[in-house]
């Protein structure tokens, strides 16, 4: 089917630019068989400086304020950037974002696509090639709806649960997050088209998104936040990195020397090109010189920096001819490499939508975690024969996060008229009923559907059925963020169910960890994040065993806010209020903070339960060659069903000497028939075991003895190994693959 499409957008594509588009002596850059840079190289010497100032300035492509979209564009999207037909350039025809094809606010006609469960989902499956597939799909969809940029990626760290865009990302940890969303990337960008990664970097809040100053300690930055991007980046090769909206120790992200020219472009060798989240521009000069290379969304910024003001920086020589040049020069690069020349999108083509669902299905499965399940409470068995499913609108559909992200289903909002109905929102719905995949899949039981409005009226619902299960949710969005609760009386309405019946459990569809103050009254509990277009036949196939559990938590979830490094959230819930942010924690994020804190949160980091049970042994672990170390594990299934279990590999120097007592440093996920077992091999990148050393320039690995644990979770290790790796010390810009430069430090140095 993916093929038919391909022949066929190949072949519109060439209809429409026509004889053109062909390569010969007079237009090299349409060779193919010349690299992206020198395709890139060649096209800029044949560009007016009109040309190249075309390519640094986006244009929001949907009504904005009165004000309507440039001719061109896709109508309703996020951006739009014209091409050059001259040379045989296309438009890049951009579209949010990292679940699917969203609509922006403002078009009365949505695009009806398909959603991924939340990015955060996506991360609890801990497995790359879900996060591929995920990409591969939402990237056709894309493409087949006429875009070739998709502005995915979103890999901001996890550093407080109340960060209202904590679904859109993928968790706490660098390692994993870095390593889903790089698999996401990749899986866009196998498409011909392509993805960003944002927000760079430390939008980790969004209060204050727009005026908040990030305050990290360099190396700390380096090490956590930083250090997942560069993973994504190395895994996903993205064509485009999107700056974000706060500032970075005291600059604006978009025009922050340090983080644009020395770490992504320097550091990183990244060669794409920087574009600018929408309106996150606030100079001409200082954001060229500090590496910003496109500015998007125009007109949301003040003024258009990047259009006649950057023409008159460049007339009076304030930004150098040569640096527009790389500016246009990373942007045709980015397009050359990724195929937008040699493979254009069609204007529109069929989806494929059995097909679409089918991967977001698997997707959601996989990434819904079991946090707790005594007495075996599920999966829900033929002795359940009255079931009472309450709230949460089970009985229509799935809640999803809001914002740009937001795409819109087929088939509408199943809850429509929710407020707010307007930015951020609209409440979204996905109509794919819980309920009715329940009764779908157990036949012989009477399901019943109460909708919780009234406690009183839920527990006596509960108290005459054999099991109840509530729906709890947490609706969140871009641009708020939320308290670390359930929304409204939920609370209230669990604990009056589990009174009523203790065979209660609980489905939760939340932005990131919420308190619950009920837990210890509710046998079981499922989180199923905002779980996507599929939503409800997942839960169902979760909830009555025909998929066995394999999610674990890419997030820690705390047992209150007084766990949290800023238990008071700072700012007013205002995208626009100003303050500084100091991130004290520094590189101590998630359970990292709460391991250096000796803190029992609700559920660790890297937990989650299954319908079978798995043996984790055999962990052994050597030294390899330029500082990494080789770690091997056994996994087993010895329970009666087969699934899917994942190994996660934690490393602590013996003498200590990190932001926390351990990190994670590898992980697998395995699928075990009943009696199976499987050995695995995990390679750990050395600046995981090293210091980031601002001083030196490099990852420093302190020589000494480290632990190597194979744990259920990162409070449940199971089996341990040590092995004596020597001090090593890898320059800032080392990229795996590449041999260790630099000399060992002195002995006993052991960075901060
Ligand atoms: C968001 C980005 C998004 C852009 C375009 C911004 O408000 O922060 O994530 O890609 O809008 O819609």
């Amino acid at each position: 089917m993916r093929r038919i499409h391909l022949l066929l957008a190949l072949a519109l594509s060439l209809a429409a630019v026509g004889a053109t588009a062909h390569a010969g002596p007079s237009r090299p850059w349409l060779n193919s068989a010349l690299s992206p840079d020198q395709r890139a190289q060649l096209a800029v010497g044949q560009m007016t400086q009109a040309e190249k100032l075309t390519l640094v300035l986006g244009y929001f492509a949907s009504d904005w304020q009165g004000k309507k979209p440039p001719k061109g564009g896709r109508y309703g999207s996020a951006g739009y950037v014209p091409g050059i037909p001259r040379l045989g350039i296309p438009p890049q025809w951009q579209t949010d974002a990292g679940i699917g094809v969203a609509t922006q606010g403002g078009a009365t006609v949505k695009r009806e696509r398909t959603s991924l469960p939340s990015g955060i989902a996506t991360a609890a499956t801990w497995n790359p090639q879900i996060a591929f597939q995920g990409g591969r799909m939402i990237g056709s969809e894309a493409r087949d709806s006429g875009f070739n940029v998709m502005l995915a990626g979103g890999v901001d760290l996890a550093r407080d649960p109340r960060n209202g865009r904590n679904f859109e990302y993928a968790g706490e940890d660098p390692l994993l997050a870095g390593t889903i969303v790089g698999s996401e990337i990749a899986g866009i960008q196998s498409n011909h088209i392509i993805s960003t990664t944002k927000h760079y970097a430390l939008n980790d809040l969004e209060t204050g998104r727009k005026g908040h100053d990030a305050r990290i300690d360099p190396a700390a930055a380096r090490m956590s936040d930083l250090l997942a991007f560069q993973f994504a980046i190395e895994r996903g090769d993205p064509g485009s990195v999107m700056c974000s909206y706060n500032r970075v120790n005291g600059n604006f992200a978009c025009e922050n020397d340090w983080l644009l020219n020395q770490v992504l472009k320097g550091d990183f060798g990244f060669r794409g090109y920087v574009m600018s989240d929408w309106g996150a521009v606030h100079s001409t000069v200082k954001a060229a010189m500090s590496g910003l290379d496109q500015q998007s969304g125009w007109p949301f910024d003040d003024k258009p920096y990047f259009g006649s003001l950057l023409k008159q920086a460049v007339a009076s020589g304030k930004v150098p001819e040569a640096r527009l040049d790389d500016m246009a020069r990373r942007v045709l690069r980015s397009m050359f490499a990724h195929g937008l020349v040699d493979d254009p999108v069609p204007g529109s083509a069929a989806i494929d939508y059995a097909a679409d669902e089918a991967v977001t299905q698997t997707d959601a499965e996989q990434g819904i975690v079991l946090l707790k399940n005594d007495g075996n409470l599920l999966p829900l068995t033929g002795a359940a024969r009255r079931i009472v499913v309450i709230g949460g609108h089970a009985d229509k559909g799935v809640l999803a996060g809001s914002g740009s992200s937001l795409v819109y289903p087929r088939g509408g909002n199943a809850v429509p008229g929710l407020e707010p109905t307007g930015w951020p929102g609209p409440v979204m719905y996905f109509p794919d009923s819980p309920v009715k995949e329940l009764e779908r899949l157990a036949p012989n039981a009477t399901i019943s559907f109460v909708d919780g409005a009234d406690p009183a009226a839920a527990a006596a619902a509960a108290r005459n059925a054999d099991v109840a299960i509530v729906f709890a949710t947490q609706w969140s969005s871009e641009s708020i963020d939320v308290p670390m609760k359930l929304d409204g009386n939920q609370d209230a309405l669990i604990e009056a169910v589990a009174t009523a019946n203790p065979r209660t459990g609980v489905v939760l569809e939340t932005n990131a960890g919420v308190a619950m103050p009920w837990a210890p009254r509710v046998p079981a509990i499922v989180e199923a994040w905002y779980p996507g277009t599929d939503g409800g036949a997942a839960i169902a196939n979760i909830l009555t065993g025909r998929v066995n559990p394999s999610g674990h938590l890419p997030v820690t979830f705390y047992a209150s806010e007084a766990q949290l490094p800023r238990p008071v959230r700072p700012g007013s819930n205002s995208e626009m209020d100003q303050f500084t942010l100091p991130y004290t924690e520094g590189a101590a994020v998630g359970y990292k903070w709460a391991d250096r804190n000796n803190l029992q949160p609700l559920f660790p980091f890297g937990h989650g339960l299954s319908y079978t049970r798995y043996d984790y042994g055999q962990i052994s672990a050597a030294a390899a060659p330029g500082g990494s170390v080789r770690v091997q594990f056994t996994l087993r299934n010895s329970g009666s069903r087969a699934g899917m279990a994942v190994g996660q590999v934690y490393a602590s120097p013996a003498n200590g000497g990190w932001q926390a007592p351990r990190r994670l440093v590898g992980f697998s996920k395995v699928e075990l028939a009943p009696g199976a077992a499987q050995t695995v091999a995990v390679d750990v990148d050395p600046r995981l075991l090293a210091n980031f050393d601002e001083a030196a320039h490099a990852w420093r690995i302190a020589p000494g003895a480290y632990i190597f644990s194979l744990g259920a979770s990162s409070r449940d290790l199971r089996a341990t190994t040590t092995v004596t790796v020597p001090a090593l010390s890898l320059p800032a810009n080392w990229r795996p693959g590449q041999e260790a430069a630099a000399p060992a430090p002195q002995s006993g140095e052991r960075g901060r």
